[in-house]
């Protein structure tokens, strides 16, 4: 991704090629191990459960296979909006006792990094950080590193500890915890972001030699395999819940799509477009990353193009590298939906205007920009803002609801 999109917007999308690689991925294998388990009819549905409760009781080491496998936690953690929905922080906690952090949960990468007692040029006490030294549960991986770029540039690397980790009230015992050691000016000027929480679909991680990512380590243990999230405009209500479905969260009924084939990210594809006030819709398969980690909408050139035809004199900014950009005053953006076969997804206007420019503030920057390729998207927050988004991993597919939008 070209630079000039530092700045002023996070795309954490993990830089992979986007050919999908053909072999699956071990821990897919891994995981339908556990449902084979969860199902067996020969157990009773709590039995497992209160055995392995009842041994965590009386301090007795429990197996991970077995605490994993029997105990069905569900729970949600809050997702608040930084800087006009530039990003969205939730609240994690790391190690004994238990550090929290402020992390940008991240579809569209795997990596579980933090700020951290080894990060270089962090004064101690300048800002919040996971202190590896009060945790007596943080246990080195010997000879672990790991390296991460992300698509607006910004990188960090680091090495890998195993430790707890608590999600929304959820305990995941010895997830590995990626410790930076090192981290690009783009991010460091972040001050409110403390690290990034990869909640991939089959990607791996970047530590080497390979460990299972946190979110295969969580999923193992959770009612439903599943977390989804409900972010909002300009506000700091929204959620992600892990294992279990909101339904006060959603209107009428979830509309799944199943992820492309070999997916490595929650990539799906999406079947046509329409812009207020035509009465068109533009009908084509392209695919796009459902990634709550990247702000803005990246669509291809065409799509966007059309968008800002009709949007009042919208143009490419020439000073910003060609970000479409229209005077702050015009009355209104039209509304945007993205046809998911026959479920709409519709992004109001008021959504689609994203942030006035640094330099000049009558000149606004809409929220959908162009990828620069011809039918590969991400489609991010100002999306995801729109709807009430459900990742479901056990069956590889993402469900989308309407919801109560501000308006
Ligand atoms: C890791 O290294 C430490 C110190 O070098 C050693 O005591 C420990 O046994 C090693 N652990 C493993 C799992 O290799
Ligand atoms: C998704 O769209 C791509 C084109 O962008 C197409 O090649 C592929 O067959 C589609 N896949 C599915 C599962 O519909
Ligand atoms: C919007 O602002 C510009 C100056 O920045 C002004 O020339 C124009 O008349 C304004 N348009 C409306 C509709 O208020
Ligand atoms: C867009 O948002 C800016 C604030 O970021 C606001 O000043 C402006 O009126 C909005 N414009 C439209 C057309 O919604």
């Amino acid at each position: 991704m070209a630079s000039f999109l530092r700045g002023l917007f996070l795309s954490s999308l993990a830089i992979l090629s986007v050919q999908a690689t053909p072999s699956r991925p071990r821990w897919i294998g891994r995981r339908s191990v556990t449902v084979d388990l969860v199902r067996n009819p020969s157990y009773a549905p709590n039995g497992p459960a209160n055995y392995v409760r009842a041994l965590q009781k009386w301090g007795v080491t429990v197996p991970d296979d077995l605490t994993n496998s029997f105990i069905g936690d569900s729970g949600d953690v809050n997702a608040a909006s930084i800087k006009g929905d530039r990003e969205y922080l939730s609240r994690v906690g790391f190690g004994t006792p238990l550090q929290y952090l402020n992390m940008d949960l991240d579809t569209g990468s795997a990596d579980v990094w933090v700020y951290s007692s080894e990060t270089q040029g962090v004064a101690p006490g300048s800002r919040p950080v996971y202190v590896i030294e009060n945790s007596i549960t943080a246990k080195k991986i010997n000879g672990s590193v790991w390296r991460i770029s992300y698509g607006d540039g910004s990188t960090a690397y680091g090495t890998a500890y195993h430790d707890n980790i608590d999600i929304g009230g959820i305990t995941v015992r010895n997830a590995v915890v990626e410790s930076a050691l090192s981290i690009s000016e783009e991010l460091l000027e972040d001050k409110f972001l403390d690290g990034i929480f990869g909640l991939p679909y089959a990607l791996s991680s970047k530590v080497s030699p390979r460990v299972p990512t946190v979110l295969s380590t969580l999923t193992k243990q959770l009612d439903q395999k599943l977390f989804t999230v409900d972010l909002k405009y300009h506000a700091d209500d929204g959620v992600y819940t892990f294992g279990y479905i909101d339904k006060d969260r959603y209107i009428g009924d979830i509309h799944y799509t199943p992820l492309v084939p070999d997916a490595q990210y929650w990539q799906l594809n999406f079947t046509g477009i329409h812009v207020e006030p035509q009465n068109v819709w533009y009908l084509y398969q392209w695919t796009a990353i459902v990634d709550t980690g990247t702000s803005l909408m990246l669509l291809s050139d065409n799509i966007v193009k059309y968008y800002y035809t009709m949007v009042p004199e919208a143009k490419q900014d020439a000073f910003t590298g060609g970000l479409w950009v229209y005077p702050c005053n015009i009355s209104r953006l039209p509304d945007f939906d993205l046809g998911f076969g026959d479920h709409v997804v519709t992004v109001p206007g008021k959504y689609m205007n994203y942030t006035t420019l640094t330099n000049d503030p009558t000149t606004c920057m809409g929220g959908l920009q162009s990828f620069g390729t011809d039918d590969f998207g991400i489609l991010g927050d100002i999306f995801l803002k729109a709807t009430y988004t459900v990742f479901d991993i056990a069956k590889g597919r993402v469900g989308f609801a309407r919801k109560q939008l501000d308006l």
